[in-house]
């Protein structure tokens, strides 16, 4: 039998979710932590909602020193922290979870994290920008307020529920400069639209596995290859909604890049390290397509 990492003085860190079986943050985090030599193991914790409260507590109690949230609690950890930053209070959302002695310190490295992933592979910024978001839930929301504090110039949103979408606009402009529109369904067929637009994220579920063929009904003859699309949603690896942009010569990027990095910002805050990101998208795209 192959001798365990496993010892009396090994760092645990975990994911609270429900349900987590699916997810690919254990796999991502154990090579992190392996990589940077580090005697850590992360697990998934499926956990129902009324318990998230003796989650909490319970993970601080046993010296867990991080953890992600992920659906369904990412705002229902709330009440359980010590404090919370900059980026988790504009969202009103929790993904991460820093052990202090006081109990956990609540941030949020999802917005940072799609940022992060197209600059990296982009060379995109959201500075000046201006970007249509598709959707307007808790995803939508993380993705539109770190664009606007990084400068984004005008953040339209197209969302099923128009008022959600205006609430978020309202949101995003008051807690920045950006300018913000509200785009209806319908006008998301006309193909002028997306001549004032540079970037389009899609936030919804909407072509996630197994629906692959689901799509927001976006004018694909109006993209140009100076338009980049980007999908939040990583299995299937290219969406519908890629696939189309693609093949109509507009740049893409999937959400996996966005999962490695809000990673990436959570393990390095925990561990005040920086993985190495070089392998690990290959090593994902092995383990998602096999
Ligand atoms: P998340 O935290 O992943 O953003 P959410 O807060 O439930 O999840 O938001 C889901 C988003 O996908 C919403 O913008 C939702 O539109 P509504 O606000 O109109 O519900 C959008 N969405 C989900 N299913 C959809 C569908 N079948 N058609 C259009 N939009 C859909």
């Amino acid at each position: 039998m192959a001798e365990s990492r496993i010892d009396a003085k090994t760092k645990v860190f975990g994911l609270l979710g429900n349900p987590v079986g699916h997810s690919m943050s254990p796999f991502m985090h154990n090579i992190f932590l392996e990589q940077c030599g580090i005697n850590g193991a992360y697990m998934a914790f499926a956990v129902e909602k009324e318990n998230i409260g003796a989650a909490v507590r319970g993970m601080h109690a046993l010296g867990i020193q991080g953890a992600n949230v992920t659906i369904p609690h990412k705002e229902a950890v709330i009440p359980y922290l010590c404090g919370m930053s900059k980026a988790a209070q504009a969202c009103g959302a929790v993904n991460t979870l820093i052990y202090t002695p006081e109990g956990y310190y609540g941030d949020n490295t999802d917005g940072a994290g799609l940022l992060a992933a197209l600059e990296a592979k982009n060379g995109w910024k959201a500075e000046g920008q201006n970007i249509l978001i598709l959707g307007a839930g808790g995803a939508a929301k993380g993705v539109s307020v770190a664009m606007a504090l990084q400068g984004a110039a005008k953040i339209g949103i197209a969302n099923r529920t128009a008022e959600k979408a205006e609430l978020l606009a309202k949101q995003i402009a008051e807690l920045s400069d950006t300018r913000t529109d509200v785009i209806s369904m319908q006008e998301l067929q006309k193909p002028e639209v997306y001549q004032e637009y540079s970037t389009i994220v899609n936030t919804t579920s909407l072509g996630m596995a197994p629906k692959v063929d689901d799509m927001v009904p976006v004018c694909i003859d109006a993209l140009q290859p100076h338009h980049l699309v980007v999908d939040l949603i990583y299995n299937p690896l290219e969406t519908k909604l890629l696939r189309l942009a693609r093949e109509q010569g507009a740049q893409t990027a999937s959400g996996l890049g966005m999962f490695i990095y809000q990673g990436v910002l959570a393990f390095e805050k925990w561990n005040g390290v920086r993985p190495d990101t070089a392998s690990i998208e290959e090593q994902l795209i092995q383990r998602l397509t096999r």
